[in-house]
């Protein structure tokens, strides 16, 4: 596989990113316009999400000598199932996406970009359509609403009842769809250890504008279902008998809940160190859990952080600076952190200048500029591998 040929025609198509994308998207539904049923209904922001799978696609073929990249293929492609991609449906997206490119690079694409292409994406195709074959999981599980909960206008706690079990380590999280939000699919943290009846708790803090928080948290009841994703992400527990400190944000809370539950069941001979910021006292919305884990086995220290009254909800991050800062032994910690991806970019900084060693900073990807101005949404499971992240490819203020 000629890697030098890819590269070259992929940095020119990224120069014409607006164009490569918008001529992708339509030559693929002008061409199978079935395919267009898959994805969620046009506006702004869907066109956005949508330029991820095409940012992906160029990215992934630039990385194919990487060990990591197989795994991660095969766990795409059985993930891919949810959004009722079939194997027949890659050749179509493949001829797209080459067509794109063609059109970008103009007459410096030749017979042998072509054929490096055709190449690159098969292998690329074939994992993905080996690892959906070989799963053993469903394409998606379906739940049941069985308890709805909310706290305050914008927080919601929805207990769900799945239909088959579905295996996870705290500390993980679900793409989450309801038919409120047609083809919409974002991730939330499963916010309890596995129970014997099963069900599983989501936190949603709602998002204003967000399409599905909204519709979670404020048109969503008991009875109603909802279809859950394979359960992915790597910011579990390590168990490897050192301290702990979580530091949890909002419905951050709901992942580190999940693992100290599970503490609980084998609680760790080593401190643990539990952290939780709001931006005021009322948002303490699970306190008296946070209350029974603090008395039970784990035994971990609590110390709550809000904004002093009338000041801002960031100054909490300030006061957590100087909460983290006063306690020690930060190169010994495991350190979980959880929230808002601004918040847990700047914590995650803060606890390495600390001390902490980077490698014991676990906490689930962040999106490009996390830590700067704007609402930058994160990235879904399936793309904590596109690291450096992916260009922007979709710019609302350009013409074609
Ligand atoms: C691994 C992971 C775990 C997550 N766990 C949880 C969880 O347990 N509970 C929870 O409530 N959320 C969680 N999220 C965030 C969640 O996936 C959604 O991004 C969020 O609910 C908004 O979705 P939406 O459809 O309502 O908003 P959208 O319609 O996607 O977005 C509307 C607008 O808000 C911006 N935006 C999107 N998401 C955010 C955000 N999180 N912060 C600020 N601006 C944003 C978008 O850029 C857009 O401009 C998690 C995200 C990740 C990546
Ligand atoms: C073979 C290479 C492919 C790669 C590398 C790829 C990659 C990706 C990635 C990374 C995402 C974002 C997922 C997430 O957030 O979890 C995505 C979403 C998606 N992909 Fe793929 N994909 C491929 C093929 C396909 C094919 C063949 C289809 C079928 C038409 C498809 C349809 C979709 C859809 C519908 C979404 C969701 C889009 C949205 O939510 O707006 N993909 N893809």
């Amino acid at each position: 596989m000629d890697v030098k040929i890819l590269k070259s025609s992929f940095a020119v198509a990224e120069r014409r990113a607006e164009h490569t994308v918008k001529f992708f998207y339509a030559h693929l539904f002008r061409h199978h316009p079935a395919l267009r049923e898959l994805f969620p209904v046009e506006d702004e922001d869907m066109q956005r999400q949508r330029d991820r799978l095409f940012a992906a696609l160029t990215r992934i073929v630039g990385r194919l000598h990487d060990d990591g990249l197989l795994p991660y293929l095969h766990d795409l492609g059985r993930d891919h199932r949810k959004y009722r991609v079939a194997p027949e449906h890659y050749a179509a997206v493949g001829t797209s996406l080459r067509a794109a490119l063609a059109a970008a690079c103009g007459a410096s694409w030749t017979p042998a970009t072509e054929k490096a292409w055709a190449e690159a994406y098969q292998v690329v195709a074939d994992a993905m359509t080996d690892g959906a074959a070989r799963s053993q999981d469903p394409p998606w599980w379906d739940a049941e609403v069985v308890r709805h909960l909310t706290y305050g206008p914008d927080t919601g706690v929805l207990t769900l009842l799945p239909d088959a079990p579905l295996p996870y380590v705290p500390g993980q999280y679900v793409s989450v769809s309801s038919d409120l939000v047609p083809r919409v699919w974002r991730p939330y943290s499963l916010g309890n250890a596995p129970r014997p009846d099963r069900t599983v708790d989501l936190h949603v803090s709602r998002i204003d504008g967000g399409r599905l928080s909204t519709a979670l948290v404020r048109r969503t009841a008991p009875g109603d279902r909802l279809r859950l994703g394979a359960p992915g992400g790597r910011a579990v527990l390590r168990r490897e008998g050192r301290p702990i400190s979580f530091v949890a944000a909002g419905t951050g809370w709901a992942p580190v809940r999940a693992m100290l539950e599970d503490l609980a069941e084998r609680p760790p001979d080593a401190e643990v160190r539990l952290f939780v910021v709001a931006r005021d006292a009322a948002h303490f919305y699970d306190r008296p859990v946070i209350e029974a884990l603090a008395a039970g086995p784990v035994r971990p220290s609590v110390t709550y952080i809000t904004p002093a009254p009338g000041r801002h909800r960031n100054q909490a991050t300030e006061r957590l600076a100087t909460a983290l800062g006063n306690r020690g032994r930060w190169p010994d910690q495991d350190v979980h952190l959880s929230g808002p991806a601004p918040f847990v970019e700047e914590i995650a900084h803060l606890v390495r200048e600390l001390g902490a060693d980077p490698a014991r900073v676990f906490h689930d990807a962040l999106p490009y500029g996390a830590g700067t101005a704007g609402r930058p949404r994160p990235l879904g499971p399936g793309e904590w591998f596109l690291d450096p992240p992916a260009p922007h490819w979709h710019d609302p203020a350009a013409r074609m």
